[in-house]
């Protein structure tokens, strides 16, 4: 079974990369498909989102994973590899309501592609990119968020 784990990763956050490594112990085959929007141009330019995923992909021996980029319909992203599962993770009720909506547009443009979703583990249930992003711009401190490797590379950039 192949599954896709679409979103921003804008960065990734250590609760991003714990989803990664539930889904490399569930799946044959996972993919991790960043979003291009162009609305959305700020921090991370899209190779180096790309860049960080794939470094932590390698530091954890995730060996089914793959990271590629879509652009527009997700539904068509899925066709194109053939796949007919997404993972999406699940933090609070809020995540719920806008997931849900996704998921059912998601499933009426594409009968059959069912929405998987894992809860959050409790410890990063609070954590969002737009939070670290946020802490980042203020030059807070962002290493319980992020991994080691994201956290120099925001510093690198931002500091
Ligand atoms: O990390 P994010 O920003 O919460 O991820 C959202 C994402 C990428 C999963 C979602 O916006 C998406 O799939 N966008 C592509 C457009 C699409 O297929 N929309 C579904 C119909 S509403």
């Amino acid at each position: 079974m192949k599954a896709i784990y679409p979103g921003s990763f804008n960065p990734l956050t250590i609760g991003h990369l714990d989803i990664i490594k539930r889904m490399n112990a569930m799946y044959d085959e996972v993919i991790v498909a960043i979003l291009i929007n162009e609305g959305k141009k700020h921090f991370f330019s899209l190779e180096e989102r790309k860049e960080m995923i794939m470094k932590e992909i390698q530091n954890n021996n995730l060996d089914k994973v793959t990271v590629m980029t879509f652009e527009g319909l997700l539904v068509n992203f899925a066709k194109q590899v053939g796949s007919k599962i997404v993972v999406r993770g699940l933090r609070a009720v809020t995540d719920y309501e806008y997931e849900t909506k996704i998921a059912l547009f998601n499933s009426s443009l594409y009968p059959g592609l069912e929405t998987v979703f894992l809860l959050s583990d409790p410890r990063y249930s609070y954590i969002s990119s737009s939070g670290v992003r946020e802490v980042a711009h203020f030059k807070g401190d962002v290493s319980p968020y992020v991994t080691k490797n994201v956290e120099q590379e925001i510093k690198k950039k931002f500091y």
